[in-house]
């Protein structure tokens, strides 16, 4: 953390405990953090994800980038420089969650291994990291969003996977393969794996 300026006082040590927050939630808080190409599924996954998680009490918050930059980032454009700060203000957000025993559920393309260091850097173990890996082929077809042809016709600049690169994670703590799946079952595969993580 970079040294605070001289007249900020921060009160953390005099609010309530994160383990409080966490007894009185009965769950611990994590970040599911999502990263892929646009259009590979990662909020689709997340609000069928969110079901499961509720449906077990769980208290969850999705955060997504077309959301996130509707409002606190929407000052942010496509840059490298802006995706960082974009990640950065996200990372944070999410330590506000986390900290209060919430399970966020990010679905950001963050598409470099440098950008989501700084989110694991903020985050540190309370970040799992999932891949949600649909080849750029496969989004392209899809294209929920019409941004693809966009991208195309030259309408988008830096583009994911386009003109704007997108590096996959070496060692994700899980590797969701959607082509071929429903969202049901990637849904299911990810809870299986976190709920031991929030019901400890
Ligand atoms: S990130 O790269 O900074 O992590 P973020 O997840 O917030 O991206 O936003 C990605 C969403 O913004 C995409 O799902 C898509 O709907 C939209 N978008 C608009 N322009 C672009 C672009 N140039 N590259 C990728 N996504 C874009």
């Amino acid at each position: 953390m970079s040294a605070l300026p001289e007249n900020i006082h921060t009160t953390f040590d005099r609010i309530l405990q994160r383990s409080d927050k966490e007894a009185l939630l009965n769950q611990h808080g994590i970040v599911i953090w999502m990263t892929g190409l646009s259009g590979s599924g990662k909020t689709t996954i997340a609000v069928a994800l969110e079901k499961l998680l509720a449906e077990k009490g769980v208290l969850t918050q999705v955060l997504d980038g077309d959301n996130i930059r509707s409002g606190i980032n929407n000052n942010l454009s496509f840059s490298e420089a802006d995706r960082k700060e974009n990640i950065r203000r996200i990372a944070e957000v999410s330590k506000l969650f986390v900290e209060c025993g919430v399970v966020t559920l990010n679905c950001f393309v963050s598409p470099t291994k440098d950008i989501r260091q700084q989110a694991k850097d903020v985050l540190g173990d309370d970040m799992v990291e999932v891949f949600v890996n649909t080849p750029f082929e496969e989004c392209e077809k899809r294209d929920v969003k019409g941004l693809y042809a966009k991208a195309r016709a030259g309408e988008i600049k830096n583009f994911t996977g386009l003109d704007a690169p997108f590096e996959a994670p070496e060692n994700p703590f899980l590797n969701i393969e959607t082509v071929g799946r429903s969202v049901e079952s990637c849904a299911q595969e990810i809870f299986n794996a976190v709920m031991p993580l929030i019901k400890q």
